[in-house]
């Protein structure tokens, strides 16, 4: 099983990415992939095209207020284990899992607490697993994603982004999070890559995902991606690198 996160800061092309790469594990048969959005700002059933199920959040937070739903002879945990397993969207080649938002800390560190307990059983039924992360840190500093065999972190060819990726790795260190892999990537996005070279990379760009007019009208239009050309641009060079790592 490998897993593999996506992390950066908002609006640089996290969605996307693990989009993409999950797409292209399912074209290519390798699957089953779990797909996990631990981003509050959930999008990623719409780029994969599935409705949005139920979050982690929502459940919890049922489950909490109405404790006598519970069926007798299971516990709260039991009973949320249940739960979590019914709200998992089941795909062709892949299962969705998505965190939510939440109210309170209180709950969400719980519910971090669940996703990680449950993150290592699940993890054990799929081939892959694709985390998108929300935007910033925290993810890192609650640690839903301790264990990753490879974490990308997406920034825009912009100073602001690239501080953000670079505090990503520092933090990925401090908290000694167990990361075999940090690979940036850049994205076009946007922006037109300027001439000179960035002086202070955090980490040398391990490639640049170019700005793709299909995946952009498609987002626009709320259509996913799940359907986007095979000759795209930004999914063949996704994928032309991620099976770069997988002959590794
Ligand atoms: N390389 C790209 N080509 C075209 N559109 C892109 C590209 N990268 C991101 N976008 C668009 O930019 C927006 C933000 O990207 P998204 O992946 O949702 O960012 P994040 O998840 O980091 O917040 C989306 O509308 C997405 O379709
Ligand atoms: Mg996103």
């Amino acid at each position: 099983m490998i897993r593999i996160g996506v992390a950066g800061k908002g609006g640089t092309g996290k969605t996307t990415l693990a989009t993409l790469i999950i797409i292209g594990l399912l074209r290519n048969n390798h699957k089953p992939i779990l797909a996990i959005d631990a981003d509050p700002n959930s999008n990623l059933a719409e780029t994969l095209g599935v409705p949005a199920p139920r979050s982690l959040v929502e459940i919890v937070d049922e489950v909490t207020k109405n404790k006598d739903s519970i069926p007798s002879g299971l516990d709260k945990v039991q009973y949320l284990e249940f739960q979590i397993r019914e709200a998992i969207t089941e795909d062709e080649g892949f299962d969705l899992l998505v965190m939510g938002k939440t109210e309170g800390p209180g709950c969400y560190c719980y519910c971090n607490h669940l996703l990680r307990e449950h993150m290592e059983k699940l993890q054990q039924n799929y081939s892959f697993v694709v985390l998108d992360n929300e935007a910033g840190l925290e993810h890192l500093s609650r640690r839903t994603s301790r264990q990753l065999d490879i974490l990308f972190i997406t920034a825009l060819p912009d100073r602001v982004s690239l501080l953000s990726a670079q505090r990503i790795c520092e933090m990925t260190k401090k908290l000694e999070l167990e990361i075999g892999e940090i690979k940036l990537v850049l994205n076009e996005y946007g922006k037109h890559l300027p001439e000179s070279p960035y002086s202070s990379l955090p980490l040398p760009v391990f490639f640049t995902l170019p700005f793709d007019d299909e995946v952009w009208k498609r987002s626009c239009s709320g259509k996913g991606l799940m359907e986007l050309s095979e000759n795209s641009s930004a999914y063949q060079t996704v994928w032309n690198n991620i099976e770069k790592i997988l002959r590794t």
